[in-house]
């Protein structure tokens, strides 16, 4: 049976971190990798690692690549590669920070942390502009299907690949819009959820519209809204089986397919943009836990 880390594919929960981690150099990260086997159940942690550090395990997982960097008119997505993600999900604030102090105790020989971003959960499910994030996210078996590898082998059957962006909103931008201006942004109505029938090219759900790329562009995301002294805005997390569908929604996004740019970037621009392999999950002695066997450990 194919394990997969259980959180990728449950609801937002109340409140999350999403943590980052350099490999400090010249330290071996094997021990650090397998203390922390121990301690992923895939549902409250969720685990992915960079490129980098696939590398320095001297292993390839080939379908982790590069984040790609973007530059049109007025627009920059940048590429900031790190070498581990964690998402600590839960209901309070309090545990989260005590696992936290025990993720990175438990990380310390060969990891140092490097961001760390306080999201949480806005009202039914919304990004900070108040429109519902999610809806046509795929669900149940659709789900598995699209962020979950399958027909690879043991050791990557049930792993999955997520890009994950911080975007910073400008708040006074998008409050100085009508509302219909910014219905027309998101090419929904922030009233009733109602997608647009005569929304403007540029409106986010007509860049992104997953039946209307070829082959078509799926993604499970997952992404919550985040705020502290410096700003707010959306931590955008989307899981996929490759990162195929994220880069064709990207390209379209920047205006690569057809010169017209999504209207999101009016208001808000990602800060961060990275990629991690989240591996599956195995079966040890009866216990479940997290499966390196791709990468060597
Ligand atoms: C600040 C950044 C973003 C915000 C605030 C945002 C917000 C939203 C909202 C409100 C919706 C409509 C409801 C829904 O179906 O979820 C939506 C849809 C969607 N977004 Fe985003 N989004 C952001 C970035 C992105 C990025 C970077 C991508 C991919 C590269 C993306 C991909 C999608 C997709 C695939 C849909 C569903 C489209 C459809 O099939 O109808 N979004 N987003």
């Amino acid at each position: 049976m194919t394990l997969y880390q259980t959180g990728i594919l449950d609801d937002v929960p109340s409140v999350a971190r999403y943590l980052t981690f350099s490999h400090v150099a010249g330290t071996d990260p094997v021990p650090s990798l397998q203390a922390l086997v121990e301690q992923v159940d895939g549902d409250l942690l969720v685990v992915g690692l960079g490129r980098s550090l696939v590398l320095t395990l001297g292993a390839d997982i080939v379908a982790l690549k590069n984040f790609p960097v973007h530059v049109a008119a007025n627009i920059e997505v940048p590429s900031t590669p790190e070498a581990l993600w964690c998402w600590l999900r839960g209901e309070d604030r309090g545990d989260l920070m005590h696992q936290t102090h025990q993720l990175c105790g438990l990380l310390a020989e060969a990891f140092e942390c490097h961001t760390l971003i306080d999201a949480f959960k806005y009202g039914d499910g919304r990004d900070l502009t108040g429109y519902e994030d999610g809806t046509e996210n795929p669900e149940a078996d659709e789900a598995i299907k699209v962020a979950f590898v399958q027909g690879m082998g043991a050791g990557l059957d049930g792993s999955s690949f997520v890009a994950v962006q911080t975007w910073v909103h400008d708040f006074s931008q998008f409050n100085d819009m009508n509302q219909q201006q910014q219905d027309n942004t998101i090419g929904r109505r922030k009233s009733d959820n109602e997608e647009l029938d005569d929304a403007p090219l540029s409106a986010h759900v007509k860049r992104t519209a997953q039946e209307d790329f070829s082959p078509e562009a799926f993604l499970l995301r997952r992404s919550m809204p985040w705020a502290d002294a410096t700003g707010e805005g959306l931590q955008f997390v989307a899981f996929d089986r490759s990162f195929a569908s994220f880069e064709a929604q990207l390209r379209r996004m920047v205006g690569e397919d057809d010169g017209v740019s999504d209207a999101l970037f009016t208001f808000t621009r990602p800060i961060t943009g990275s990629y991690f392999w989240c591996p599956p999950m195995r079966q040890v002695n009866g216990e479940t836990q997290l499966d390196l066997t791709a990468v060597g450990l």
